[in-house]
């Protein structure tokens, strides 16, 4: 190695770490202890690349009420990411897509638990719609998902 690259490494090497250790997003799960699928959710957000910290809960609603989640929105799970709060099997391109655009808003949700969103994979699959809410119990569709 020459002068001028060891000193070329020196300088670079802190960024360079300091840019992967950045890199992932960090995602709080609320999650009731006896439901499979949730887990099957946080799954399919560790392949692709959140880092996920699940804490099990009985009281969904409180979790919901404190991240401002309306009830009719409601799915089996709740998570805090970045501010946001996402309820229910988002797909994780949508909640990376949130978190690029930063739109004002309370977060994500997939009402329900539709068949053939992430951790409901199924044989028969249903159309489904992303919707972003706001505080005041407003939403509107995000992205739109068609049966397969
Ligand atoms: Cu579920
Ligand atoms: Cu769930």
């Amino acid at each position: 190695m020459n002068r001028k690259t060891f000193l070329y490494t020196m300088i670079c090497l802190p960024f360079l770490s300091r840019r992967s250790a950045a890199a992932p997003s960090r995602i709080s799960v609320y999650k009731d202890p006896t439901c499979g699928c949730c887990g099957k959710w946080a799954e399919h957000l560790r392949s692709n690349g959140f880092e996920v910290v699940i804490q099990e809960t009985k009281d969904l609603v409180g979790y919901r009420k404190k991240y401002g989640v309306p009830e009719s929105l409601a799915s089996c799970h709740t998570a805090v990411v970045d501010g946001y709060a996402i309820e229910g099997h988002v797909p994780a391109r949508e909640i990376q897509r949130l978190l690029k655009e930063r739109p004002k808003a309370k977060g994500l949700a997939v009402p329900g638990m539709p068949m053939g969103s992430p951790g409901m994979e199924a044989a028969q699959t249903q159309a489904y719609s992303v919707l972003l809410f706001d505080g005041t119990g407003r939403s509107q569709v995000y992205q739109s998902y068609a049966a397969r």
